[in-house]
């Protein structure tokens, strides 16, 4: 079975450029290539939903330079790709806190997702100064204001209000760059996703690595607290 919604980490860029002798900066470039090029292979396989995580709520840490690479990129990445993608069938969803991030980041969010907003092949959504925590708070922070009593605040209520109210909880997670943790990234959707861990770093994730995780989720059994469908045919 294909996963329909598959959110990724991708994690490794500095050390991939590391290993080049290059700075950070360039891992992150080679990065956002990865990406470009992974939407396709991803759509092609029938995933309807692919979720990145590209700056979490923690990376203000990284030193000054590398913060605004990052923010930069944003804006390159939209100069150089959005047509491409739009064309290919991507929409676009950008999600994470936008207070923090500049009018020009704003603007290009705002651009990628309006330019792609009637796309259907494929929604990838960005998460950008996207914290997991940050999400569940605004999602209760929203449902507030709009005066919900405590009693009718359901899960279900709730996840309308989270960021990826657009798109159903991923069925499979996937981190590159060889940690075994999950950084705060979607804390609340991946109650029940299969995990799936590389040593890969980000810029080398082709088709080739997409289809191993791929083959890692086919095997999988997924429960969701129940139990496992009795065997069937003779001697069963
Ligand atoms: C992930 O790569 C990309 C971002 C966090 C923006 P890293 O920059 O974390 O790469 P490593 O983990 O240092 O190799
Ligand atoms: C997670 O990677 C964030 C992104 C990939 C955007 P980090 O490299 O920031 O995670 P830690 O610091 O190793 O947990
Ligand atoms: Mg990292």
């Amino acid at each position: 079975m294909v996963p329909r919604h598959v959110a990724i980490v991708m994690d490794g860029n500095g050390r991939w450029a590391k290993k080049r002798f290059m700075p950070r900066l360039v891992g992150h470039k080679f990065g956002m290539d990865a990406l470009v090029q992974l939407v396709d292979h991803c759509a092609e396989r029938g995933i309807e939903f692919l979720t990145v995580y590209a700056f979490s709520s923690e990376n203000w840490r990284r030193p000054d330079e590398e913060v605004s690479g990052l923010m930069d990129l944003v804006l390159v990445g939209v100069a150089k790709y959005l047509q491409r993608l739009a064309e290919r069938g991507v929409r676009i969803r950008m999600v994470g806190d936008r207070s923090a991030v500049s009018e020009r980041v704003r603007q290009a969010w705002d651009q990628s997702e309006q330019t792609t907003a009637h796309n259907t092949r494929i929604t990838l959504t960005v998460a950008f100064n996207y914290g997991g925590r940050w999400d569940i708070l605004q999602a209760c922070q929203r449902a507030l204001r709009e005066g919900t009593a405590p009693e009718a605040l359901t899960e279900d209520h709730l996840a309308r209000h989270m960021a990826l109210a657009h798109a159903p909880d991923p069925d499979l997670f996937i981190r590159t760059g060889g940690e075994l943790r999950v950084s705060n990234f979607l804390l609340w959707q991946l109650a029940y996703s299969e995990f799936y861990f590389t040593d890969c770093l980000w810029p080398d994730f082709n088709a080739a690595e997409l289809d191993k995780a791929l083959a890692a989720f086919a095997g999988r059994d997924r429960r969701f607290g129940g139990v496992a469908p009795a065997a069937t045919g003779a001697g069963s």
